[in-house]
């Protein structure tokens, strides 16, 4: 098959949803050998929910557009380039991400490997809408000359079997996202890389004794490293820890796109918010750990 703008990127590295077989594209349509089939929605994004899928536990239409602001703005820039960084490997494959949001640190990974291509998974149709229109660090001139990007979009439940084939990710990259261990090990390549950015206890500590905002479980780390631990194995690990000062609009974005958003009462965090200093200096701290396969 020729690929031509409108090929969807990483199709090789996709399954069908029904029965996990290879997908092959016409037009808008993509299909497998059994004959299932799922049209790209108009925004770009491709429906591959599996079967039982829950599709409402994506982030909503406010969470998403405050998320794109707020990654815009720059301030996650550093944790971005730690994930980037720790996706570079020497494996054939993709790049994917359960979870991928609106695609920011996805399209740091792709900009940092010229050579891959990427799948973003989310249950938000909002998400995915900004997600399928990143461009990723050379796409500019891709989009210019109306050839193809190198990230696709894909409407999947983290939870459910990925529609991706077996051993096709170089890396998988797990963001502030949930993280299904069994489904990250089939999909990855032998010689892959699991990249899992986790806060710290610390993270937005300013944010959460002021504004009330759920705070990180002390016992997450621990969680993290135990899930993980019986089929991979930590190879390097990246502790951020850096000040950021925001303004009021800046952490009215940073909260609503978080989960707080979904327990806070917005008149009371308005109030909250209105009392606060001009600019408040606040803490991000993150891990970014690197996992290989046992056994790889
Ligand atoms: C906190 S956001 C992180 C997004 C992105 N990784 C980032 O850091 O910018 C969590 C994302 O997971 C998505 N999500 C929630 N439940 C999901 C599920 N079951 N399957 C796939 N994505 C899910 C949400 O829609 C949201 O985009
Ligand atoms: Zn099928």
């Amino acid at each position: 098959m020729t690929h031509g703008p409108e090929t969807l990127p990483a199709l090789a590295a996709l399954a069908c949803p029904n029965c996990g077989q290879a997908l092959d594209q016409a037009g808008r349509r993509l299909s497998c050998p059994a004959g299932h089939s799922f049209d790209l929605a108009k925004q770009g994004y491709a429906p591959l929910l599996a079967p039982g899928s829950n599709a409402t536990t994506g982030d909503t239409a406010d969470q998403v557009a405050a998320r794109e602001d707020f990654l815009g703005s720059g301030v996650y820039d550093p944790l971005m380039a730690a994930v980037a960084n720790a996706s570079l490997t020497d494996a054939p494959g993709v790049i994917v991400e359960p979870g991928c949001g609106t695609g920011h640190y996805l399209a740091a990974a792709l900009a940092a490997d010229a050579s891959r291509e990427g799948i973003g998974l989310d249950t938000s149709k909002y998400a995915l809408r900004r997600c399928a229109r990143r461009l990723t660090g050379d796409d500019e001139p891709r989009r210019a000359a109306g050839t193809r990007w190198r990230l696709a979009a894909v409407l999947a439940d983290a939870w459910r079997t990925l529609p991706i084939r077996d051993d096709a990710a170089a890396a998988v990259l797990n963001v502030f996202a949930p993280r299904n261990a069994d489904e990250i090990a089939r999909i990855l390549h032998p010689g892959g890389v699991l990249v899992v950015l986790t806060p710290r206890q610390d993270h937005l500590r300013e944010l959460v004794d002021a504004l009330d905002l759920l705070s990180v479980d002390p016992a997450k780390p621990q969680r993290t490293a135990d899930q993980l631990g019986s089929m991979f194995e930590a190879e390097r690990t990246d502790e951020l820890h850096y000040p950021i000062g925001l303004g009021r609009t800046e952490i009215l974005k940073l909260v609503g796109m978080g989960p707080s958003a979904r327990h806070l009462d917005p008149a009371a965090l308005a109030a909250a918010v209105a009392a606060l200093p001009d600019k408040v200096e606040v803490t991000v701290a993150a891990t970014v750990t690197r996992w290989r396969g046992k056994g790889s």
